[in-house]
């Protein structure tokens, strides 16, 4: 009967994943997927949720019934705030909604879905390179995808004047995915003036703006890198928004996430509501509680809000303090090489420019993981792997 299956060559990252945890060496050091990890190589969990988790903890009793087609109404409002802002135009005028997702894949998922409903001979453009799992994703929702060009390897930065000539060039009713932050996988990121510049060819060109975000607070904090989506939002844009709390509630397993849409007026936005919901009833009919109840516990709580924001900005901090370290290291022990693009990037990634065979050397010889894109995970370096780190890389770059 199924003899004509064809074996899945692996997922890019999660199969990488399963090698680590796989590898018995002592020394092995994991900057392969997007975890956050701590000074002492633990994934820790954030205060906050601790104390909500021993609070739901105590709701034995208490059966888990099923939650709307569109999640936890708190949830799903705490999570829209936290993302358009306090003084939000649509917001005010009801023309967002937004509903709580199995994660960021599974609010790709429906917003991918929807928008093939809608929009069924539309492309999806993504940046060059993206996360693998966007292409996976939305041509597993029937679309066509192409590419914009992002990263520059002469600069590590990005390709801004290419990216805007071709996002000219789009036709109306395309899909534009695009990362609001710490950019996934190059840690190349747009600055304001750029994002402006952007959101005048997307409205001018009637593209479809799809933004996903999954690391607010990681760059610099939680208003400034939302920057594009508060942009597109300030000049009454209408666009999709797909978002995850994997890493800023260390929630991972939990599958937290949310897809909000705005439309042009309320009514619209009812009838888009309405549609995400058919579609969520067919792909797994209503999301986990768990997840959600913790999430917005915190963010509807001022003082277990502020210890969140403030733990996550000690991340960040440490991320970037990483991003030196490692460049500082890698300067000593190859003074001829560049390493400045360590501490430019942003976020939890960093595009190296290690070709997949030297990524491929730096596990089997030194066993530390990054993609074989060359994407490192620098929020896997503490002050104790490091140095190994450094060297590591030195030697497969000499
Ligand atoms: C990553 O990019 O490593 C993370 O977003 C995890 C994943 O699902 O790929």
């Amino acid at each position: 009967m199924f003899q004509h299956v064809q074996p899945y060559a692996g997922d890019p990252i999660l199969s990488l994943m399963e090698k680590f945890q796989k590898d018995e060496r002592d020394n092995k050091v994991n900057l392969g997927i997007g975890l956050y990890y701590n000074e002492h190589s633990i994934v820790p969990q954030f205060n906050a949720i601790k104390t909500v988790a021993l609070e739901v903890g105590k709701n034995v009793d208490k059966a888990k019934l099923y939650l709307p087609m569109s999640g936890l109404k708190s949830y799903a409002d705490a999570t829209q705030a936290l993302l358009l802002g306090n003084d939000s135009k649509s917001r005010a005028e009801k023309r967002a909604v937004t509903i709580q997702t199995l994660g960021g894949s599974g609010a790709l998922k429906i917003g991918a879905d929807f928008l093939k409903e809608n929009f069924p001979t539309s492309k999806v453009w993504v940046s060059q390179p993206t996360w693998e799992n966007h292409i996976t994703i939305f041509q597993g929702a029937g679309f066509e995808t192409a590419e914009y060009p992002y990263f520059d390897p002469e600069t590590n930065g990005v390709a801004f004047e290419k990216m805007l000539e071709t996002l000219k060039s789009i036709p109306e009713n395309d899909v534009v995915l695009l990362h609001p932050c710490c950019h996934n996988p190059t840690g190349a990121d747009l600055v304001p003036e750029q994002w402006d510049q952007v959101i005048e060819v997307l409205i001018k060109g009637k593209l479809i703006p799809f933004l996903d975000i999954a690391y607010q607070g990681f760059a610099e904090d939680l208003e400034k890198d939302a920057y594009l989506i508060r942009a597109l939002d300030k000049v009454g844009a209408q666009f999709v928004l797909s978002n995850s709390f994997s890493k800023i509630f260390s929630l991972y397993g939990e599958r937290v996430g949310g897809l909000t849409v705005v439309s042009e007026d309320a009514v619209t936005a009812d009838n888009v509501f309405g549609r995400l919901k058919a579609n969520v009833r067919r792909v797994y009919s209503s999301p986990p509680t768990t997840g959600a109840v913790l999430v917005e516990s915190v963010l509807n709580n001022d003082s277990l809000r502020a210890d969140w924001e403030s733990e996550l900005k000690g991340m960040a901090e440490r991320i970037a303090k990483m991003r030196t370290v490692l460049r500082d290291e890698l300067v000593k022990r190859l003074p001829n090489k560049n390493f400045d693009y360590l501490v430019k990037q942003r976020g939890m990634f960093s595009y190296t420019g290690l070709t997949s065979e030297q990524a491929d050397k730096l596990r089997t010889e030194h066993a530390v993981y990054i993609l074989l894109s060359g994407r490192m995970c620098v929020a896997g370096l503490n002050e104790k792997n490091v140095y190994y780190v450094a060297d590591a890389i030195a030697k497969v770059l000499a």
